[in-house]
């Protein structure tokens, strides 16, 4: 029998008789755990110690000023860098120190630039991946793309070559792109930077849907109407350290640190 909601909440109340709903909340789930995570590049200490825990389903958004470790950091947690220490637990397995990890399947990756492939059209930038790591055939790839590519609402480019297209349709097949390997974790670093403004909401619109359908994310942006309205949590980074970290409205309205008042008074006033 399959156990209803009111079963469910029956269990629940049994688990906890004093009806202490706090007691009753499970432990969050920790998909992403940096202890303590140094990098350097030579002599240039670039992440000094960063503690981080992300919860599934938590949609946090990075932002500091320039040099200060962002997307060395969220490059760490892909495996694109390796670390000089600490550790980086991603759904409880520890990525292995001092040497580059297989691509992971389940993190998926967007950079500023798009970074499609020029010579493949946007279906097989799609279908590359999972047909040649995931194995799946290219009926099931190209299935699994089309539903993609209409959700990111691109499905008349699919056979089109990326430099035909604009740069919020490029940056949205990368989306589409990271989503085909069917990831548990989206990394996002400055995905609308190098947009013209007007394409910009096209990009943030579908990274809205990803966060309303439970997606784990990390997105590094500037983009403070979005961190506000999506976000969880905030995260203020400064020379390799995170500073601050709060909800939106703890950050924005009631930051607590002077570097981080610094930093949101420059921002919001661009
Ligand atoms: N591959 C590399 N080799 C040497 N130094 C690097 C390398 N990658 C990054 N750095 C240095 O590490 C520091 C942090 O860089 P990072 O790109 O993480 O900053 P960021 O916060 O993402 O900045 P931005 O907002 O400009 O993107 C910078 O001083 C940068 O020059
Ligand atoms: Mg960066």
């Amino acid at each position: 029998m399959n156990e209803g909601p009111t079963q469910k909440a029956d269990a629940a109340v049994a688990r906890n008789p004093g009806g202490n709903s706090e007691a009753a909340d499970p432990p969050p789930d920790i998909i992403i755990r940096l202890t303590q995570v140094e990098k350097s590049f030579g002599a240039l200490k670039v992440l000094r110690g960063i503690n981080l825990e992300i919860a599934r389903g938590e949609v946090v958004v990075v932002c500091g000023p320039s040099g200060s470790g962002k997307s060395t950091m969220i490059r760490c947690i892909n495996g694109l860098e390796t670390i000089n220490g600490g550790e980086i637990w991603i759904e409880g397995k520890r990525l292995a120190a001092g040497r580059f990890q297989r691509l992971n399947a389940k993190v998926g990756m967007v950079f500023q630039s798009f970074n499609l492939f020029p010579h493949l059209t946007i279906m097989q930038n799609l279908i590359l991946a999972p047909t040649r790591v995931l194995n799946l055939s290219k009926e099931q790839g190209l299935e699994r793309a089309k539903k993609l590519l209409a959700r990111v609402g691109i499905l008349v480019k699919a056979d089109d070559f990326p430099d035909t297209l604009s740069g919020g349709q490029q940056q949205r097949a990368a989306i589409a792109r990271a989503l085909c390997m069917e990831p548990e974790i989206m990394l996002f670093d400055e995905p609308t930077s190098a947009l013209d403004p007007e394409m910009i909401n096209d990009v943030l619109d579908v990274m809205r849907g990803l966060a309303h359908d439970g997606m784990t994310m990390i997105v590094v942006t500037h983009e403070m109407g979005f961190a506000r309205e999506v976000a969880d949590r905030i995260v203020f980074m400064d020379d390799g350290q995170i500073v601050e970290m709060a909800n939106p409205t703890t950050f924005f309205d009631n930051p607590k640190e002077e570097r981080t008042k610094r930093f949101i008074s420059k921002i919001l006033t661009h």
